[in-house]
């Protein structure tokens, strides 16, 4: 067990046509033949009320057939077979069976008080029986009652929001912010970093397959990832005296300008492998960026709210941002996107600025239920504790299963590194286990730039004897993949 918790990163001193769209011809069956040889015995092209009545008849395409033929094809599903969820109630999710699963994974890290949780829901249910929709140019109480809220809770001088509908708006209202406040255009980023999906996000992730059209927008400069399991500079942490953060102010002088605009980063790189930096990173880095004029902004989408056992992710580090980020689980599956700051720099982005649905009462109002029963239920350190459960359940599991080469990461967002001989990275031993799992009726996820990363990340409220039917689950999977091998 000594070696095996050695071997994690805990050692980083923080605790740690196939199916596609159809070809026009077979969607157009004999009436596109017919339209080509002038014939009219078709009717035209079809109302897209009939389209509907077709979608809806008994023995149309089941749910996962639409997904797969009217969805872009890039728009993939977990599992071989996908899983079609119908309905989901705290800690568990039904399919189109009936088949009950425990889900840890809870839509990304993004149902963060449980499925339909009852004060969450009357929220929403209330405020849609009330107003709908106003846009930013109305305030709305829900609104600005989310806003004063957070005003009280976020670090620091931060006091001021704008909010959006996502992760990835919140991220980009960050990186205009940082530009206008500080005057400066560079922004340094990690590679194995995820920001989203918009062209501005796709230019500063740090992954290969997140990048299809390459650099598009310009002014991000990628640093070397705090990822001690695979250290960028071969070196072990502490003697590596964090060289990889040091690094950072070699990277603003030889690749910028030397005045930048800032720092985008994720507190524990999520999609790219729940990657948890050391516990002395974020001080040394931020230290550099504003030498260098810039803004350090802590991207909270995952760990923001209480998911890795403190409210933010950054509070682990004794560091406080200057711009925060949040998405996901602030309104436990509402889309929500929100940029936080300090008055100073808010006032950098003049009028005009808006955003539809930014703000939207109802999102607003499951917002502030959400942040009410993480507080008053105190979940974030029921993931600090479950978290440690889950954690060390993990290592054990190490120790029985060789294919798992780390564990890693804080409160309730825990990974397995699965690997090969030499850490080659295994992504078929963790889709293998991913059906393992569910096969066991529980839910887990992916990610890590090989799709080699088991994610486990339940709702907050999850309770220890759940935690043991997780490891169970998981035991049973490795067993299944070792007898397979
Ligand atoms: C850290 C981080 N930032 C930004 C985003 C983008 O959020 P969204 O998918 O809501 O646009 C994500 C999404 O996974 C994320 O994990």
């Amino acid at each position: 067990m000594s070696t095996k918790t050695t071997r994690s990163s805990r050692a980083n001193g923080v605790r740690t046509r196939k199916s596609g769209a159809p070809h026009a011809a077979d969607r157009r069956g004999n009436g596109g033949a017919a339209a080509r040889s002038g014939a009219t015995a078709e009717p035209a092209a079809e109302t897209p009320a009939t389209a509907l009545d077709r979608g809806l008849r008994p023995g149309a395409l089941d749910t996962a057939a639409k997904h797969r033929r009217y969805l872009f094809p890039c728009a993939t599903t977990y599992y071989q077979e996908p899983l079609t969820l119908v309905r989901g109630q705290g800690m568990h999710v039904w399919d189109d069976r009936g088949r009950q699963y425990l889900d840890c994974f809870g839509g990304v890290l993004t149902v963060s008080v449980g499925h339909c949780h009852p004060e969450v829901t009357e929220a929403i249910v209330k405020q849609a029986q009330t107003l709908v929709h106003t846009s930013t140019l109305y305030p709305n109480p829900p609104l600005s009652d989310l806003a004063e809220t957070l005003a009280q809770i976020l670090p620091g001088d931060i006091n001021r929001t704008f909010f959006t509908s996502s992760g990835t708006e919140a991220d980009e209202t960050a990186v205009l912010l940082a530009r206008m406040h500080t005057r400066n255009q560079e922004i340094i980023v990690l590679r194995y970093g995820y920001s989203g999906r918009s062209m501005m996000a796709l230019a500063a992730a740090g992954q290969a397959p997140w990048r299809q059209t390459g650099t598009q927008v310009a002014g991000f400069v990628h640093a070397m990832a705090p990822y001690c399991y695979r250290c960028p500079l071969n070196l072990t942490y502490p003697s590596c005296e964090v060289a990889c953060a040091k690094d950072v102010e070699e990277v603003i002088n030889t690749a910028t300008s030397g005045a930048i605009a800032g720092m985008l980063v994720e507190v524990v790189i999520g999609s790219g492998g729940f990657i948890v930096p050391p516990k002395e990173y974020f001080q040394i880095v931020a230290e550099s960026v504003r030498r260098a004029g810039g803004v350090f902004i802590a991207d909270e989408v995952q760990t923001g709210w209480g998911r890795t056992g403190k409210m933010f992710g950054i509070q682990h580090y004794g560091v406080t941002p200057d711009i925060m980020t949040f998405a996901k689980g602030m309104a436990n599956g509402s889309p929500i996107g929100c940029t936080a700051t300090t008055e100073a720099i808010a006032s950098a982005i003049r009028p005009l600025s808006f955003s539809t649905f930014g703000g939207n009462p109802i999102t607003s109002a499951a917002a502030l239920a959400t942040l009410r029963v993480i507080q008053k239920q105190k979940l974030a350190e029921n993931a600090r504790d479950m978290g440690d459960h889950l954690h060390q359940g993990l290592l054990e599991l190490q120790c029985k299963h060789r294919v798992i080469g780390d564990v890693r990461g804080l409160g309730l967002m825990q990974g397995c590194e699965l690997v090969g001989p030499e850490k080659t990275p295994d992504p078929k031993s963790a889709a293998a286990v991913l059906e393992g799992t569910r096969r066991r009726g529980v839910l887990i996820g992916k990610g890590g730039m090989w799709g080699h990363m088991l994610r486990v990340a339940p709702p907050l409220t999850v309770n220890r004897s759940q935690i043991d039917e997780l490891l169970a689950a998981l035991d049973g999977a490795f067993a299944d993949l070792a007898l397979s091998a």
